[in-house]
């Protein structure tokens, strides 16, 4: 390989307070780079991405405003980060040899190649293990994490508990559904196409699954699908969901609070309230908002079972692939349109 490597990233032009990013707010600009191991300091690294995650939180850190939602905003010509995996093209520290793929599940810059500090909370992928890379960034990764904490950890599912899963075709709410129906529990999925609920009865094991987008009333909805009531609210979604839920909810019914993508495109003074919050005192509900960086301590005993479950064949994980780094506009926007079905990854180089 040559000394200079021309590589393109995507960096923050403008933000976006309302709505999808568009080219106007993200921007792809194309960088030199030199692969020269000299050029960078000690405890630093050279890798070439090869997969980047697309998730819905990254559209949160665009908005320009500071309102409490996961992490600090991004600033102006900053490139955008993303969890990665990637291939080591030069090293400075000895814990890393060129070849090696690395995962990076915090962020790694939406770049085709760049220079990333050793001390980050990096692992290296196995590459003896029988799962693919991609996995890594989906059921072994953030969205799977996500996904046991929310109904293992904070869920408590019994076998027979009825669970309601937003979003469920998603990258964390395949993978939520899947884990209840393993505890034995009774679960319902909403999405938002008829294509998506066929899929997730079929793929996901999913009792039963409706549309929220042509279920116009969601309360008679959830009365038709629960008519015993709900003991797990996994949300993704907020909003009008979220309070139509509370409407159901059993004696001491736990909703873990994993996100609420309904709301992330409107600033914080339009944003949805839930009325009905009462019912968690009668209730006695359990809602418990939760960041999987809060729970990395409970990472490995998630690994060992998630694994176990692929290989045993218990557990299918649904991958949206798409192709070279300029598709992250479009995938971004994907994510807010319902098009995506599972876990959105782009593929930036073979
Ligand atoms: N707490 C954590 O540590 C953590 C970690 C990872 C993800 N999350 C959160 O988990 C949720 C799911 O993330 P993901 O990565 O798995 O994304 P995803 O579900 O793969 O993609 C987002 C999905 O949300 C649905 N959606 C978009 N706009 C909506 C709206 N206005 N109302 C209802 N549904 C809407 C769409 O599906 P349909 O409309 O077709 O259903 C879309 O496909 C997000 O809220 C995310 O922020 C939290």
């Amino acid at each position: 390989m040559a000394g200079v490597v021309e590589s393109r990233e995507w960096h923050l032009a403008a933000y976006a307070p309302e709505g999808v990013p568009t080219s106007d707010h993200l921007k792809l600009r194309t960088v030199t780079l030199s692969l020269d191991v000299d050029s960078i300091p000690d405890h630093h690294l050279i890798v070439q991405n090869i997969f980047i995650s697309v998730d819905p939180y990254q559209r949160t850190l665009m908005s320009g405003l500071e309102d409490g939602l996961y992490f600090p905003q991004i600033k102006l010509n900053e490139v955008v980060s993303a969890p990665t995996i990637a291939r080591v093209i030069r090293s400075k520290d000895s814990s890393y040899r060129e070849g090696d793929f690395i995962l990076n599940p915090s962020s790694g810059p939406i770049a085709e190649y760049c220079v990333i500090p050793s001390a980050l909370h990096l692992r290296k992928v196995d590459l003896a293990s029988e799962l693919p890379l991609q996995e890594y960034l989906s059921s072994l990764g953030l969205p799977g994490f996500a996904a046991w904490v929310g109904i293992e950890v904070l869920g408590d599912p019994k076998p027979g508990s009825n669970v309601f899963v937003s979003a469920a075709a998603g990258g964390v709410g395949m993978f939520a559904g899947q884990l209840a129906k393993l505890k034995g529990c009774r679960v319902i999925g909403s999405t938002g196409s008829d294509e998506k609920v066929k899929l997730i009865k079929e793929e996901f094991g999913y009792d039963d699954a409706f549309n929220y987008k042509t279920e116009t009333d969601l309360d008679a909805a959830l009365s038709k699908y629960f008519p015993n009531g709900i003991d797990i609210y996994f949300d993704n979604v907020g909003g009008e969901m979220l309070e139509a839920v509370h409407n159901h909810v059993n004696r001491h019914a736990r909703i873990p609070v994993c996100g609420m993508i309904s709301q992330y495109k409107k600033i914080w003074t339009e944003r949805q309230g839930v009325r009905n919050l009462l019912n968690m005192v009668g209730k006695e509900v359990r809602m418990e908002g939760f960041l999987m960086s809060s729970h990395l301590n409970r990472f490995g005993d998630f690994a060992k079972e998630i694994e176990s479950y692929i290989k045993e064949g218990k557990i299918s994980s649904k991958l949206k692939i798409y192709h070279g780094i300029e598709s992250y506009l479009e995938s971004l926007g994907s994510l807010f349109t319902s098009s995506n079905f599972g876990k959105v990854i782009i593929e930036v180089q073979k």
